[in-house]
């Protein structure tokens, strides 16, 4: 299979890493050239290579992977002439199906949201609809993961955008931890080590989330206090509210 990446930033450049360690390594790649340094450097893995223009990207590719920032897509992709029976797999954030089709005229287009750990392939991707390259993509970067209707991708892309908000939890405890007496590179050393412990247990699928937290407060400890007042002081409708705004944006309503 040979790829086309219109767009070679970050999340590109986590894709092909991913994939070139992973069992689709002999997949070829073909990259568009802006942000040259970044396609520089991808360019150095075997079966990478770099295009004059997207256009060319176009040609070269049997699935197209669209990697632009929302800002320039219809700029970007207006401009190209794509093969209509030949897929494409978007990864531009709120650009509807109905939008990427007038856009490209491809006839079989999904929309995929992956993140940066599919460089360890350890991602689990949402893709919509599940179109089989995209499918056996992501599967081999982590796990794919089919979603037939559009609500429900909405859905998980608005679970993806709480990320800043996990570190912004992380940096309000160590901040916390530093205005109360703890050197703020202890603090910080102690929140990571913390958090990393946390990413690990969360990773296993033998306790539910609601079982995790349980197990994570004692009847009338520390942890419960915090839990309460977190949750009975506003912290999770906080964290609810802003997703309700995500996903009003990204299903355009
Ligand atoms: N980052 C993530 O974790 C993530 C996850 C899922 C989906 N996405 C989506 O993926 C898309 C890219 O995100 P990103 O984080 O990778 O952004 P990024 O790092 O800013 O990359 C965007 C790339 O598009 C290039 N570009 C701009 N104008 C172009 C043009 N006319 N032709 C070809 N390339 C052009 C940029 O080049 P210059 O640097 O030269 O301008 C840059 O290489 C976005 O739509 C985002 O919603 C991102």
């Amino acid at each position: 299979m040979h790829l086309g990446f219109i767009g070679t930033g970050t999340i590109t450049a986590h894709i092909v890493r991913g994939l070139k360690a992973s069992a689709l390594a002999d997949w070829s790649v073909t990259l568009s050239p802006r942000s040259a340094e970044v396609a520089a450097a991808l360019a150095g893995l075997p079966g990478v290579t770099v295009a004059a223009d997207n256009q060319a990207v176009i040609e070269a590719a049997e699935v197209v992977v669209l990697a632009v920032r929302p800002q320039v897509a219809a700029e970007v992709l207006g401009g190209l002439q794509f093969h209509p029976e030949r897929p494409v797999i978007s990864l531009i954030a709120g650009l509807s199906l109905d939008d990427l089709a007038g856009l490209t005229g491809a006839r079989d287009i999904c929309r995929a949201i992956p993140l940066p750990s599919v460089e360890a392939q350890a991602c689990v991707t949402p893709v919509y609809p599940p179109q089989p390259q995209a499918m056996q993509l992501f599967a081999a970067l982590g796990q794919a993961l089919p979603v037939a209707d559009l609500s429900a991708f909405d859905a998980y892309a608005t679970g993806s955008a709480v990320m800043a908000t996990w570190f912004g939890f992380a940096e309000t405890v160590a901040d916390w931890m530093a205005a109360n007496g703890i050197p703020p590179a202890d603090a910080e050393t102690y929140v990571r080590g913390l958090f990393a412990n946390l990413g690990e247990t969360i990773g296993d699928r033998g306790r539910s989330l609601e079982q995790l937290r349980h197990d994570h407060a004692t009847r009338g400890g520390l942890n419960e206090q915090v839990w309460r007042v977190f949750a009975d002081e506003g912290g999770a409708d906080a964290l609810r509210t802003g997703m309700d705004a995500v996903m009003a944006r990204v299903s355009g309503r």
